[in-house]
């Protein structure tokens, strides 16, 4: 049986007290209907702000959740105003989020930065989940980073097309069989890995994407707001 990643990107959203209110409702909602989680990792990725009191909170309720990082900073550390170093997440998460399309489209994320931000999450040992928004992009990848290969097994990658993410103007999901089919793609060209798809899934269309060969997990974004919908999703996957 496959072991299935299930992440939620909150992304710009929720203050320190809004995701204490998530947290403990998807608690509450989890003891009044307990739910098989043996094969499911489940991880949450707050902002930069919240990472702690998150990371506190679900310690005392006893979570079955690990934490997880939007970003990280390109560099080690010293003079760069704002930027948060994979150092100072060691402690606070097991996983960060790379190169997502909108790092890309609105601060100017390149590829050489998000190769050189996988490098340093290895060295810290925290786990790159890094998206992919097309095959050409991973070539590009690949072409400029040795990791991407050789340590390939270390980083959960996702096929996350930028038009199957919410909130855009006229986005649509990806077809169960088309995720399937470019996840096949970027198996293809590295070999056997773990790879998720991201992109407008809900509770009503997860398992159609779980159900499919290459797929072995969601970056969840919109419908991991509101914890009785992620856990919709969780118990549906
Ligand atoms: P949505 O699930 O809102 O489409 O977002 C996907 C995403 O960008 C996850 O990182």
């Amino acid at each position: 049986m496959k072991k299935l990643f299930i992440i939620a990107n909150w992304k710009s959203n929720k203050t320190i007290e809004e995701a204490e209110k998530w947290l403990h409702d998807f608690s509450e909602i989890l003891s009044s209907s307990p739910l098989d989680l043996l094969n499911k990792e489940i991880i949450v990725c707050p902002s930069f702000a919240v990472l702690e009191h998150a990371g506190y909170c679900s310690k005392n309720l006893k979570l079955p959740i690990k934490l997880g990082a939007q970003n990280i900073s390109r560099f080690e550390k010293g003079a760069y105003t704002g930027e948060v170093s994979a150092e100072m997440l060691e402690s606070l998460v097991m996983y960060c989020i790379v190169g997502h399309s909108e790092r890309r489209k609105y601060f100017g994320e390149t590829d050489d930065d998000v190769i050189e931000k996988i490098k340093l999450l290895l060295e810290y040992k925290i786990t790159p989940v890094l998206c992919i928004s097309d095959l050409s992009q991973l070539d590009s990848y690949i072409n400029r980073g040795k990791q991407i290969i050789e340590r390939s097994k270390e980083i959960i990658f996702v096929y996350e097309p930028p038009d199957a993410i919410s909130g855009g103007g006229d986005y649509k999901p990806d077809s169960p069989e088309d995720a399937n089919l470019n996840a096949g793609k970027i198996k293809e060209r590295i070999g056997e890995i773990k790879i998720l798809y991201g992109g407008s899934v809900n509770s009503d269309n997860v398992a159609s994407f779980f159900s499919q060969p290459n797929i072995e997990g969601a970056l969840v974004g919109q419908a991991g707001l509101d914890p009785l919908e992620f856990l919709g999703i969780i118990k549906n996957a």
